[in-house]
């Protein structure tokens, strides 16, 4: 008898149609909550929201400014940066999922912890002082904050700040510049700099960073208003030089 199965028809025809509207509701009506559930991982290592700590290992992403970010995505990616469990997840993303991913921790302002309390010797906070304030030319080292602003909290949109990251993760970054495991994009201005860096410049100027209280101003300054000291890869030229 045919009537004894429309029950089980009608629920595999309604089943199907209400798989298929909620389909197309995903794709029409992008879900608000979908960027949360793509850097759900992210924030696994990076902190809630981004934020991390100042202590251990990994750097907070929150407020970092946006063109950056999404070159180091590209960077790990690519393989111009390495750290295995990040250069996994982001294997097989687009670059404009990408984008969209940068763009969201970079629009995050949010309190930062409380500075920890790294001790140092005199001449480590000296030296560690004059590298970021004046640079050393005669060994070609530009003053860190002529790059990287004057309150070393970055400028848009490729250039970041220095502050408000553990010592441990800044000196890695400067090693990993010095022996090529990390590169950024040609002419790579960091990896000239790491270089005239001696160790005992890098432990004295990455205590001296971490260090630092931050400033009452956390967000990148908006634009470059001077030329860079060297070219750099990846920072927009034409603002970089006018
Ligand atoms: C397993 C832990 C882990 C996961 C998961 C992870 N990260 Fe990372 N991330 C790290 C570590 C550690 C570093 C620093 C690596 C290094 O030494 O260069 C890093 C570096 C970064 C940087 C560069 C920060 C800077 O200041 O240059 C960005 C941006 C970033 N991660 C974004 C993300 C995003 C977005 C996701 C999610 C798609 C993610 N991470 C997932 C651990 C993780
Ligand atoms: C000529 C400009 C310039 C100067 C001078 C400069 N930097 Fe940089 N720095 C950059 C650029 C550009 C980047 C981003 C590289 C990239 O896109 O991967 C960067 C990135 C960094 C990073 C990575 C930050 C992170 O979150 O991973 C650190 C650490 C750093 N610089 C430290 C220093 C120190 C310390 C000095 C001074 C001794 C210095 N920089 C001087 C241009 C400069």
């Amino acid at each position: 008898m045919p009537g004894a199965f429309s029950p089980p028809w009608a629920l595999v025809v309604w089943c199907f149609l209400c798989g298929t509207l909620a389909h197309a509701q995903t794709i029409d009506r992008p879900d608000p909550a979908s960027m949360a559930a793509r850097v759900q991982a992210c924030v696994a290592c990076h902190g809630a929201q981004g934020r991390a700590t100042r202590e251990g290992y990994f750097p907070r992403i929150a407020g970092k400014p946006a063109l950056y970010q999404y070159h180091q995505l590209l960077h790990f990616r690519d393989g111009r940066r390495r750290y295995g469990a990040m250069s996994e997840l982001l294997q097989h993303l687009t670059d404009d999922y990408l984008r969209e991913i940068a763009g969201h921790f970079a629009a995050l302002d949010l309190p930062h912890p409380p500075t920890p309390s790294i001790t140092l010797t005199p001449a480590q906070r000296e030296r560690g002082e004059q590298l970021v304030r004046v640079g050393d030319a005669a060994r070609g080292i530009p003053a860190c904050a002529s790059c990287h602003g004057q309150a070393l909290v970055g400028i848009a949109p490729a250039l970041p700040g220095l502050l408000g990251l553990p010592r441990d993760y800044l000196n890695a970054q400067l090693g990993a510049w010095r022996v090529g495991t990390r590169r950024a994009f040609e002419p790579d201005c960091m990896a000239r700099i790491a270089k005239a860096l001696d160790e005992e410049d890098i432990s004295a100027v990455s205590g001296w960073l971490a260090n630092q209280p931050m400033p009452a101003s956390t967000l990148p300054e908006p634009a470059l208003t001077q030329a860079l000291p060297m070219d750099c890869g990846g920072v927009p030229a034409a603002e970089a030089r006018r």
